[in-house]
């Protein structure tokens, strides 16, 4: 089993995106998947509550509940037997110190970020506060940088990678700016659930993120163009 948490203090880059379109990869692939919210406004939950009963079924759990008298909390959030992968949506202004049983539990944290500056500054003081955590909490966690809403060749993209590798954080994908992720959100389903031609480049662009979270190697070391670009 694999544990995924997705986590960044800025509401807006794309948290619920990357989780709930996570799930719907694995979930599609013929994975057991469990998505855990601890957002109070409870968007993945939303998300999987539009999802029909044809469609591959994901697991929610709604961590930001308050738990039943009836139930410890352990009993309510057991995981299924035979779970794949455990997805985590958090909310922006996540309080590490309140979720360290939480982000001990991840093998792998993904941090989504803009290419805008203050998103930028906001992503590496977080990332330090995270690293000393990690540290500190002895957690086992791979971290890593996701690039979501870029466009490849724009300047602040290229400088964005710059600042990360600065940090020594590893960048692990970038994810365009597509409509499609407005109407998978809308409508309960990943864009890999969506069976359209344009749809083939954004759906490329997750595969080094599957890959990660999945373990395998990546070469890292082609020109980010190589490495996502598909022929239009
Ligand atoms: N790559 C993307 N392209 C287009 N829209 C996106 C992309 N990623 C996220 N969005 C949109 O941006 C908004 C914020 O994303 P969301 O995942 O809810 O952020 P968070 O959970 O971090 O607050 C949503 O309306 C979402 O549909
Ligand atoms: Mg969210």
């Amino acid at each position: 089993m694999r544990t995924t948490l997705v986590l960044n203090a800025k509401g807006g880059s794309g948290k619920t995106t990357i989780a709930t379109n996570l799930a719907g990869y694995f979930a599609a692939a013929g994975q057991s998947v469990v998505l855990q919210d601890y957002d109070a406004q409870g968007s993945a939950m939303d998300w999987l509550a539009q999802r029909t009963f044809q469609m591959s079924q994901i697991h929610g759990q709604e961590h930001y509940k308050a738990g039943s008298q009836y139930m410890t909390r352990a009993w309510q959030f057991r995981l299924p037997a035979h779970t794949d992968h455990v997805i985590i949506d958090t909310p922006a202004a996540v309080e590490l110190q309140k979720h360290v049983t939480m982000i001990r539990s991840a093998d792998r944290i993904l941090v989504p970020v803009s290419p805008s500056a203050i998103e930028i500054r906001a992503t590496l003081t977080f990332i330090a506060e995270l690293q000393d955590f990690i540290k500190l909490y002895n957690c086992q966690a791979a971290l890593a940088v996701v690039a979501n809403k870029v466009d490849l060749k724009s300047q602040a993209y290229i400088l964005m990678q710059q600042k990360f590798r600065a940090v020594n954080v590893e960048f692990i994908a970038n994810l365009s700016m597509h409509e499609s992720y407005y109407v998978a959100a809308e409508t309960g389903v990943s864009i890999f659930e969506i069976n359209h031609p344009l749809l083939a480049r954004d759906q490329h662009e997750w595969e080094p993120l599957v890959s990660w979270i999945e373990g395998k190697q990546i070469e890292t070391d082609l020109p980010a163009s190589k490495l996502y670009a598909v022929a239009d």
